[in-house]
């Protein structure tokens, strides 16, 4: 068998997707009967989406991102298991590890104070994961991430919640605001250009781990936000909704060490076992 040949083996998944992917452009081009001064300009953002590193963006925008999410977690997408949703590009590993009840900020960070518990469990049984693991992450109530953010303290607003041996968690954090992911980068000029905006509505990240069953990656989305509607990368799904209950009652206020009205969400995971 001749080098070349045994390397197109090797290749046929990348010798197919690239065929495709051609084939998919070239009708892009017919239809639309692209010109040559179009294709410089096509080809000019693409370098510009390169220099600023935003093909990740570029991806998310295309709803790209959510699509290969939903393609690669498929047979987790039953109605016993919770929803799973992209990662996206702001995950930072080793944050520190807290025993519930934790905090992802200090007490006084900006925002409405909320509090949220449940458990993780097993979709196939319901019975509790002990000490599962969730590693959690969130805009500010400005709609600002850490890292990107010189005036937060290094791993605000991250942390990673070891929930008790019944698989309880709760952990104390503020209402995350929305965000633009655009920010005057070339992909954020494309979307002002097609008459599309690149807000994604507030979320909370996670990434829960329990011992023999698969790792989830979703994200919650508090209800009544701005562009939960229209998110950017189009990642919302109906049951990752949050239910926000405000509690105004002083003697509760006093009880959870607040001094202003809080919302509570109650959440419960349900992890889905290896097989
Ligand atoms: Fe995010």
């Amino acid at each position: 068998m001749s080098k070349e040949l045994v390397t197109a083996i090797k290749n046929h998944r990348l010798i197919e997707v690239t065929e495709k992917l051609t084939m998919a452009i070239k009708d892009v081009v017919n239809e639309c009967e692209i010109k040559e001064e179009e294709l410089l300009k096509a080809i000019s953002f693409l370098n510009e989406v390169g220099k600023k590193g935003e093909f990740h963006l570029l991806s998310d925008v295309l709803g790209v991102s959510v699509l290969v999410d939903n393609i690669t977690y498929q047979d987790d997408a039953d109605a016993d298991t919770t929803l799973f949703n992209v990662e996206g590009p702001l995950y930072r590993e080793e944050a520190p590890i807290q025993q519930s009840p934790g905090s992802l900020c200090e007490l006084d960070e900006p925002g409405d104070v909320l509090f949220m518990q449940g458990k993780v469990i097993s979709a196939a049984t319901g019975n509790p994961i002990p000490n599962a693991l969730l590693d959690v992450w969130q805009a500010n109530a400005i709609g600002d991430y850490e890292n990107e953010d010189e005036n937060q303290t290094d791993y605000n607003l991250r942390a990673r919640i070891l929930a008790d041996h019944n698989g309880y968690y709760e952990f104390r954090t503020v209402v995350p605001a929305g965000y633009d992911i655009g920010k005057g980068g070339p992909v954020g000029e494309l979307m002002k250009a097609v008459g599309r905006h690149a807000m994604r509505p507030a979320h909370i990240h996670f990434k829960i781990e329990g011992e023999s069953f698969k790792t989830l990656t979703t994200q919650l989305f508090p209800p009544n936000v701005p562009w939960l509607d229209s998110d950017a990368i189009g990642a919302v799904k109906e049951p990752l909704i949050m239910k926000l209950e405000k509690v105004t009652d002083p003697v509760e206020c006093k009880k959870r060490g607040v001094t202003t009205p809080f919302y509570i969400c109650q959440y419960d995971f349900r992890l889905k076992e290896k097989v």
